[in-house]
């Protein structure tokens, strides 16, 4: 088996594409999510490469353990993806403390918790490479989103922060914006709203999960081993 990777959310979406792909370049993958079923298919389908573990990103204990227990069963982590992640929209008016709070949980607090627990081995054997899935809300910000896009803009100071901490010990941070990406949260939206964001990115069409899975596989390999710090947007140019 490969190096190991943990990727978070990764039961389906654009976590079960970064698995996928991980896998296929050689990587042993310990996916963590809270939807065990779909952990299980997640697993059936990648094989021995994947190792389901369920887990709730926003329990301290949760992610303790888990990353323990993922070291002791499967060995060192070279590889992390943040990618789990939710949306609560509402304009501003509207939005409840709990979906605030619901949301810079998962999404930011969840990443923070997942980057300390699994830094520690890191910083132990002076190699590793974190990758945080944000978002181009990040950079534009997206009316009804200010919950998601302040997490999303969060994730780029977090990244950042740790590239500096993390550089001296050869531990790489990066963040990647995806655009609009064919996935369960996009196909959410009311079809109207769908076309009108399609019809808004340079190459005319949503993205789908394999490519940011692409920048992904770049990111966490040794052909970016003199990036760090920084964010790949995977938007079909919306943010240019
Ligand atoms: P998705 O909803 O299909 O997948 C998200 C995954 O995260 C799910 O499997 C979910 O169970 C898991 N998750 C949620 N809460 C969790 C928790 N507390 N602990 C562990 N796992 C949890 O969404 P999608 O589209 O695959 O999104 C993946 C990431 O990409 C998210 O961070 C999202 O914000 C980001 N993104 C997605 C875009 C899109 O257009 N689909 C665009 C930009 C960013």
């Amino acid at each position: 088996m490969g190096r190991l990777a943990v990727v978070t959310g990764a039961a389906r979406g654009i976590g079960l594409a970064i698995s996928r792909r991980l896998v296929e370049d050689g990587w042993s993958v310990a996916g963590c999510d809270v939807l065990e079923q779909d952990l299980e298919r997640a697993s059936a389908e990648l094989g021995d490469a994947f190792s389901p573990w369920p887990l709730d990103v926003t329990s301290e204990a949760a992610v303790g353990e888990t990353a323990a227990g993922i070291e002791s069963r499967l060995g060192p982590v070279f590889g992390l993806v943040n990618n789990a992640g939710i949306t609560r929209d509402g304009l501003l008016m509207r939005m409840s403390i709990e979906d605030w709070d619901r949301v810079v949980a998962v999404n930011l607090t969840g990443s923070f918790l997942m980057c300390r627990a699994f830094s520690r081995g890191m910083l132990r054997q002076k190699e590793g490479s974190i990758v945080n899935i944000s978002s181009v809300v990040a950079l534009l910000g997206a009316a009804g989103q200010a919950n998601y896009a302040s997490t999303k803009a969060g994730l780029l100071g977090l990244t950042r922060t740790l590239a500096r901490e993390f550089a001296g010990r050869n531990i790489r941070v990066n963040a990647i914006a995806p655009g609009f990406i064919e996935t369960e949260m996009t196909r959410e939206l009311p079809e109207k709203v769908r076309e009108d964001y399609a019809s808004r990115v340079p190459l005319n069409r949503m993205g789908q999960p394999a490519s940011v899975a692409a920048a992904v596989s770049f990111l966490l390999g040794d052909d970016s081993s003199y990036i760090t710090g920084t964010v790949i947007p995977v938007d079909g140019g919306l943010t240019t």
